[in-house]
């Protein structure tokens, strides 16, 4: 059975958090965040928001886009690295706010590259299984794992959800290829070390400071670089497209630096890849469904467009995706 994204949607929270406020919460400045991230300001969600709030909008957004009631879908995946709560799954939670009451419901955990796994499973589930329509969420409040003292992570990340409507409404295919890989052995250059059941919540953890993201930025930079252009590499390849088939590249925003040498790769015109880090910073999973539900209301995906993906994250887990609008 053919996959089709139906539609695609986002949600940010309305509060923006300017390289210039952060100069006096932490010691940086506009001038190296910019250079050495491309980010410009990122949104915060207020007080008493969790992520299952963000995935609520984006959602609804993208059910109505795509003219489907919560009742007719199958199944929800939330992918998030950071759920409202542990023991019970941000994708359940946004399962009874949206009244999406015969879906099935769980999150994926799989870092900045999460959507893409989920792209994946839709493709699979849909394929396989008698499901009609999966809603695939990115979803994440990053502000509030965040070590506001320590400057080399809090400036990097923001806040915000992206949604597809996923469906098997097609004659043609839509999600035409996905590549995923993983390595556990790098884990600890990206983590948060406690809070589970490794180091659960404690005094000890929180004197630590251990219940925040610790990342090592120049070992992730590398490795990020590296991950991402196999990934690319690998899809083209597989499907035999050459870059210049490929109508945008969606690149997961973690650093301008990341998108460029990438994009230099490729030989890709600077128009041909979407870049909205400067305003959002990394939304970790949310970052490619943000970006492509731009797109969408610029106008430029059309009927047919060819667009690649790729993301690089925690865990580390990276992977890539083709897919035809
Ligand atoms: O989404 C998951 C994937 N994530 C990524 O792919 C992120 C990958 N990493 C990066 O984007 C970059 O490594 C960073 C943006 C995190 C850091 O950039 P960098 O060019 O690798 O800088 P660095 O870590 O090598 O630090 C250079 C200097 C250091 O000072 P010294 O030791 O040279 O004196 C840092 O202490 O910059 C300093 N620094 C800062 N200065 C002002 C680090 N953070 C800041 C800051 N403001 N916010």
């Amino acid at each position: 059975m053919p996959t089709k994204i139906l539609s695609v949607s986002h949600y940010a929270p309305e509060n923006k958090l300017t390289n210039f406020d952060l100069e006096k919460i932490v010691e940086t400045s506009d001038e190296w965040i910019t250079e050495r991230t491309g980010i410009k300001e990122r949104r915060i969600a207020e007080p008493g928001i969790a992520t299952s709030d963000l995935a609520k909008e984006a959602s609804l957004r993208a059910l109505k886009k795509a003219g489907v009631k919560p009742e007719e879908i199958d199944g929800i995946m939330v992918a998030t690295a950071t759920p409202d709560t542990f023991v019970v799954s941000t994708a359940c939670t946004l399962q009874t706010k949206i009244g999406a009451k015969k879906a099935f419901a769980f999150d994926l955990w799989a870092a900045c590259p999460g959507f893409i796994y989920g792209l994946k499973l839709a493709k699979g589930l849909i394929n396989g299984e008698n499901i009609r329509y999966i809603l695939l969420v990115g979803a994440e409040t990053l502000s509030r794992f965040l070590d506001w003292e320590d400057r080399t992570t809090c400036v990097l990340f923001g806040d915000g959800a992206g949604a597809f409507v996923i469906g098997n409404k097609s004659e043609e295919e839509g999600i035409i290829d996905v590549y995923l890989g993983a390595d556990g052995s790098l884990k600890d250059l990206l983590i948060m070390p406690g809070g589970g059941s490794l180091k659960p919540c404690s005094y000890e953890i929180i004197e630590k400071r251990e219940c925040y993201i610790k990342m090592k930025g120049r070992e992730v930079f590398k490795n990020a670089v590296l991950k991402m252009q196999e990934a690319v590499d690998i899809i083209l390849e597989r499907n035999n497209i050459k870059p210049e088939q490929i109508d945008y590249f969606i690149p997961h925003q973690a650093n301008i630096r990341i998108i460029e040498a990438l994009r230099e790769r490729l030989k890709m015109p600077k128009e041909k890849v979407y870049v909205n880090i400067d305003r959002y910073g990394n939304t970790s999973s949310a970052s490619i469904p943000i970006a492509l539900s731009e797109m969408d209301e610029k106008g430029l995906l059309k009927k047919g467009t060819l667009l690649l993906l790729a993301a690089f994250g925690a865990g580390f887990t990276w992977g890539s995706a083709i897919i035809r609008w």
